[in-house]
């Protein structure tokens, strides 16, 4: 009989530490949910303690995702827990999710902790966390740098104490595959209580080797992934699920016939989602979901293909979601097509919202023939996801041209306020930027600005994502539109509500954490 490898999401909590990721709670229920209907065993949705929105975040995902189980992560202080069980509990199946660091060099130097008070502050988190679920997870961070007869004794005391799973992170993105699979190995037979517990691995991608890390992992008997959509987290990562799920899948035989419960044909509209809504967006050679993923262009890969896909292509692309055949919709298209198209993407939309998207339809149609599903997703996370926002772009009109000087008249609103400006620039971009910096008082600056193209076509939507500072806060913003001043000015708007967002829900930074 093959075994199950739990698939455990941390995108809206690690992938959310993704510098200028932040998403507000609606951004991050609409992610749960997708990831619901993907099939994960685990959504960790937030870690409470860390900020009010990751709180709220938390309590609205597990009051309304019933399928997999909710984890929310704590430290070992009581308060932690405390916090995490209030947010979680009114799951189903709350799981929380407790860690303290292993390595000498990190109890030494953060925690100015020696071995016995972290097994005892360890042992007493699990204990406590007991008193509320049966669902208990321990993390050694930065496992992968601790001394291997230490982490066998905290991991049996964790699991005598009432851990049900024990996870081994790579925190740094430190392991090589062989020397992680063998960490495993030893783990499994050097804890005598193992049986009484899953082992999980979570893998950063500092080296680029947090897929290898956790395949090998799971073959040497993990079976537990902790991954993210896309691969976002701090740094350079962590491991993306994607890759270790079509590696589970395209290998099964090497990977001794464990499998997973994704629906891989939701792998690519979850992938779009995340990168829609965080604003990162995905390198085009990104395995599984870049846009070259699946790209033949050498010539002799182009005539294999068409011979026989399987010469060149070892996944189908139809396998994680990438068809040819998808649904269109136009400016005939009513909005009973598109309120079906829309609850088949996951948003149930009430009256009010479906009129609010279907009006930014029409508006869109006029200008672009086929709205395909990345489309809709654009419309529906800039109208309704983000309809808390504090400013919103009302209205922009651009001059610019080989003989006038560039100036861009712009309409926001402020609250509900409305206020407008004209001012002028080196280009209409700048321009633009110029009118909006005036009209919000915000003193941003602007770090990365590009442009590429929602789907194919000369008619194709510019998606433009910003990465903005203000203060030693990093926000991304993201817009699409045809018009990419418009896009421009949607993605800028973006970054500076996300800039609002982290200014009223401080996240405690990684020294206090
Ligand atoms: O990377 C890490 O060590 C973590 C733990 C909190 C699991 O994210
Ligand atoms: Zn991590």
């Amino acid at each position: 009989m093959s075994e199950n490898v739990i698939i455990f999401d941390t995108t809206l909590r690690d992938g959310e530490q993704s510098p200028g990721a932040s998403m507000n709670t609606a951004e991050k229920l609409r992610i749960a949910s997708q990831l619901e209907k993907l099939g994960v065993g685990v959504i960790e949705a937030g870690f409470p303690a860390a900020s009010e929105g990751d709180f709220e975040a938390v309590e609205r995902i597990a009051a309304k995702i019933h399928g997999p189980s909710i984890a929310a992560l704590c430290r070992t202080t009581k308060s932690d827990i405390d916090r995490a069980w209030n947010a979680v509990k009114s799951s189903p199946k709350p799981r929380l999710h407790t860690f303290i660091a292993t390595s000498d060099i990190h109890m030494a130097h953060k925690l100015r902790m020696n071995r016995e008070q972290v097994v005892k502050a360890a042992v007493e988190a699990v204990r406590y966390a007991g008193t509320f679920t049966h669902d208990i997870e321990f993390s050694a961070e930065d496992g992968s740098r601790s001394d291997r007869d230490f982490l066998c004794r905290i991991f049996e005391a964790a699991i005598e104490a009432g851990a049900t799973t024990i996870n081994l992170p790579d925190t740094v993105g430190y392991a090589i595959p062989e020397e992680f699979a063998d960490l495993v190995a030893y783990l499994k037979t050097h804890i005598p209580n193992i049986n009484k517990a899953i082992i999980s691995v979570h893998c950063h991608n500092d080296l680029g080797l947090a897929t290898a890390n956790t395949l090998a992992a799971i073959k040497a008997g993990a079976r537990q992934a902790e991954v993210t959509i896309n691969g976002i987290g701090e740094r350079a990562g962590n491991t993306s699920m994607e890759e270790v799920v079509m590696a589970i899948n395209t290998r099964i035989d090497y990977m001794n016939h464990v499998k997973t419960n994704i629906n891989t044909s939701l792998i690519y509209p979850t992938s779009r989602l995340v990168s829609t809504i965080s604003g990162i967006m995905v390198q085009p050679n990104k395995a599984i979901v870049g846009a070259n993923a699946f790209a033949h262009e050498a010539g002799i890969h182009q005539d294999g293909v068409l011979k026989n896909p399987m010469t060149y292509e070892i996944m189908k692309p139809e396998t994680i979601g990438l068809s040819s055949n998808r649904l269109i919709l136009g400016k005939h298209s009513g909005r009973h097509a598109l309120n079906s198209q829309l609850l088949d993407m996951g948003y149930n939309l009430s009256e009010e919202e479906l009129n609010l998207v279907f009006t930014k339809f029409k508006q869109l149609a006029d200008k672009k023939k086929n709205l395909v599903h990345e489309d809709l997703e654009s419309l529906v996370t800039e109208g309704i996801l983000r309809s808390s926002d504090v400013f919103k772009l009302e209205y922009l009109h651009v001059t610019s041209g080989t003989t006038v000087y560039p100036t861009a008249s712009v309409s926001i609103t402020i609250n509900g306020r409305s206020v407008k400006c004209t001012r002028d620039g080196n280009g209409p971009i700048d321009a633009t930027f110029n009118a909006i910096e005036e009209l919000t008082r915000t003193q941003s600056e602007l770090l990365r600005f590009s442009v590429s193209a929602l789907t194919g076509g000369t008619d194709a939507q510019g998606e433009v994502t910003v990465r903005l500072r203000e203060n030693g806060l990093i926000a991304l913003g993201r817009g699409a539109d045809p018009d990419i001043i418009i896009a421009s000015a949607k993605a800028y708007i973006n970054g500076l509500n996300r800039l609002e967002y982290l200014k009223e829900h401080p996240i405690l930074t990684p020294e206090v954490i």
